[in-house]
């Protein structure tokens, strides 16, 4: 390599890895936003629902009847779902409308042009969406199961719905019927500064929407303002119905969190087999060193 080639591939190598940086820390700057914008703390999705084939088959269908509709999961082919207990006959039958076969990947039949008319974006893939909303702050998984609960009417936002997760997301709120109505009471502290003396009044602001999504908004000074941030309570009307979509949220985030990590289960049974090959081999190497070695002492 001549010294112009070598630095011209010196250059082309700085520059790729500028991208390279640039391109991670935007990425991570956006996942960071994800997770100042709504300014809560994450719920808990249930992990052992991640280990659970009912769970994961049960989220499979939801995917398949709620989801699939406007996303896309294009790095996955529906054969994919034999590793949760389904058969190719169940794949076919049960979960893939339209003329995709089982070996194609899993793919919505809205056109991007379309849903980008419809709602002002572009839904996104979900192939990988808990590793992609995972953040400083969260877990992706923890998000997802957040956002997906996270609804309440508010007759202010343009599709009657909003987010505490995402606030003002253009997703509507596909379950509204299967999560039922709720009242919902957000609670954050605002500081105010006084236009002529410049003192700092903290507010407790609260908003409470209704069922219907008519609000009200309280604002109260108070001198104790805690460490900010955003608080919220629901309450459903129906607790019974609200809880069983809880169950329905947390098996859907368990197969968006396998579709993103297929392979996840394999891999820690594959470890503890390693892991008790080495624990054998290494009083086998113990025994053979011993025996090598007698007649040298
Ligand atoms: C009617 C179309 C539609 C349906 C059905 C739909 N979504 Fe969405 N989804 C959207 C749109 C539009 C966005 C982009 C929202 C935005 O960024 O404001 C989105 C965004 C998302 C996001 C990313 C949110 C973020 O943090 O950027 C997730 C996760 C998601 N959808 C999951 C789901 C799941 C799970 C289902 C099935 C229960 C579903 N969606 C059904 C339209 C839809």
């Amino acid at each position: 390599m001549n010294p112009m080639n070598t630095s011209l591939w010196w250059s082309s190598l700085t520059r790729a890895a500028i991208s390279v940086g640039l391109g991670a820390s935007i990425l991570l700057g956006a996942s960071a936003a994800v997770g100042a914008e709504g300014g809560i703390a994450m719920d808990s999705w249930p992990v052992d629902r991640g280990q659970n084939a009912a769970s994961l088959q049960n989220g499979a269908r939801l995917f398949a009847s709620y989801c699939i509709g406007c996303h896309s999961a294009s790095l996955v082919r529906w054969n994919r779902l034999q590793d949760i207990g389904l058969n190719s006959a169940q794949i076919q039958q049960y979960l893939i409308s339209g003329n995709q076969k089982v070996g194609d990947t899993i793919r919505t039949g809205a056109a991007p042009a379309d849903q980008k008319r419809w709602f002002g974006k572009t839904p996104p893939d979900l192939s990988v969406i808990t590793r992609a909303r995972t953040s400083f702050e969260h877990a992706g998984a923890d998000y997802i199961y957040t956002l997906l609960r996270g609804y309440y009417r508010d007759a202010s936002a343009p599709n009657g719905w909003n987010n505490v997760a995402y606030p003002n997301i253009a997703m509507p709120h596909v379950f509204w019927q299967e999560q039922g109505p709720r009242e919902t009471r957000i609670e954050s502290t605002e500081a105010r500064k006084d236009a002529k003396t410049g003192a700092v009044q903290h507010m407790q602001v609260v908003t409470t929407y209704q069922p219907d999504g008519t609000s009200s908004r309280t604002e109260t000074p108070v001198t104790n303002h805690g460490a900010g941030g955003i608080t919220y309570t629901f309450k459903p009307l129906n607790v019974e119905q609200s809880r069983r979509f809880d169950a329905d949220a947390a098996d859907l985030v368990a197969f968006l969190a396998f579709i993103t990590d297929p392979t996840a289960g394999k891999r820690v049974t594959i470890g503890v087999w390693v892991l008790i090959f080495l624990a054998f081999f290494t009083v086998i190497a113990w025994r053979l060193n011993a025996v090598y070695w007698k007649k040298v002492r």
